[in-house]
């Protein structure tokens, strides 16, 4: 041992004598938080003084009755504050952390494959599909939006899901490209929160899209989950598998910004992928993304012995400098389209928002 025992050093040492080699009956003892022994336990194994068992329970190497070593032989300094012992994170702690938070993680992991949607009353509804608005770009066309939001929002039985890229988000790697905004970020998020609220209780579920993910990459939060808290939809960064429940009707759904596998020859290769090679499982598969759209494709699943139904959704981007940058295609097409369901089980998919509503309406007057 090279220098003397602190005080608190000394008691724990005197509570090993008495037999005590419990650490928490230790800290009890002492009336000091467990970690303040495990820190001088570390302390204690180094100088000597303790010796670790094979349960990591310290026997004191100190005889009966022997006091601490006296000043004279110090050759180190004293130290009683914070040690990087101190700092580091007990595994053991860890642990009991993790288990106690394990059953509402593993809840909710299984909430998502009981989600479901039931939209109201017995009448035929539409569900606007929107996607890629882009809020900050040049290029997108806000009269478009406005009054798609406007119109979801003042007509009965009209409700929509949203599918990811709602602003540009330039940050990260990307920051440069944000001198061509004509607004902030900070008033892209501004514009964003507006749309949601027009919106309102219509919006009934959302998905991010690769331009929200950049805040999570840059920066390591959702911050869409922040923009949407309080709202009353479903909402995953990623997917969001869910029952459209409509009457006596149910429609399996599932919202991805973007699918695994791609086709330049097939819009919707990804989901059909998913159908044939994959989860399956659904009966109407949704993207973004790519900005063609809005394509509806339909396609027989052998093992259901069902035919489902795929959307490409489009963006509100009137014009697209990325695209013709690379040589891409881009879309002819502004907004949304809307599927329009029956509480019957009949549902039929329209590019256009408006027709979608002129035609729901004829249904709700009875044909
Ligand atoms: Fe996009």
């Amino acid at each position: 041992m090279s220098r003397p025992l602190s005080e608190l050093e000394t008691n724990i040492v005197e509570v090993c004598r008495r037999g005590v080699n419990n650490r928490a009956e230790i800290a009890r003892q002492l009336g000091i938080a467990d970690s303040t022994v495990r820190g001088a336990y570390r302390r204690l194994a180094k100088l000597g003084v303790l010796e670790w068992t094979r349960g990591g329970t310290p026997n004191t190497k100190l005889p009966a009755g022997l006091e601490p070593v006296a000043p004279t032989q110090n050759t180190a300094a004293a130290i009683d504050g914070l040690t990087p012992e101190d700092h580091l994170t007990d595994g053991a702690e860890l642990i009991e952390h993790l288990i106690a938070r394990q059953d509402k993680a593993m809840s909710k992991a299984l909430r998502r494959h009981s989600q479901a949607v039931t939209l109201p009353g017995d009448k035929p509804v539409a569900v606007a599909l929107l996607s890629d608005l882009h809020f900050g770009n040049a290029n997108t066309d806000y009269k478009a939006i406005r009054a798609d939001a406007e119109l979801i929002r003042d007509t009965d039985g009209l409700f929509a899901v949203a599918l990811g890229d709602y602003h540009d988000n330039w940050i990260g790697k990307l920051i440069w490209v944000a001198n061509d905004q004509p607004v902030t970020l900070e008033n892209e998020l501004a514009l964003v929160q507006h749309w949601l609220n027009t919106l309102g209780d219509k919006l009934v579920a959302a998905v991010g899209g690769n331009h929200e993910s950049r805040t999570k990459r840059a920066a390591g939060f959702d911050h869409l989950k922040l923009l949407l808290r309080g709202s009353e939809l479903l909402y995953d960064a990623d997917e969001i598998p869910f029952a459209l429940k409509l009457g006596s009707a149910e429609w399996k759904c599932k919202l991805r910004h973007r699918w695994k596998g791609r086709s330049i020859y097939n819009e919707s290769h990804g989901m059909e992928r998913d159908l044939h090679f994959g989860a399956g499982n659904w009966d109407i598969a949704m993207q973004g993304h790519t900005h063609r759209g809005t394509v509806f494709r339909e396609s027989y699943d052998e093992r259901e012995g069902k035919i489902k139904l795929t959307v490409q959704i489009g963006t509100y981007e009137f014009h697209d400098r990325y695209a013709i940058q690379l040589g891409m295609t881009h879309r002819q097409q502004s907004g949304s389209g809307a599927i329009v369901f029956c509480p019957d089980g009949r549902f039929q998919g329209f590019r256009d928002l408006q027709l979608a509503v002129e035609f729901m309406r004829y249904l709700r007057k009875g044909g």
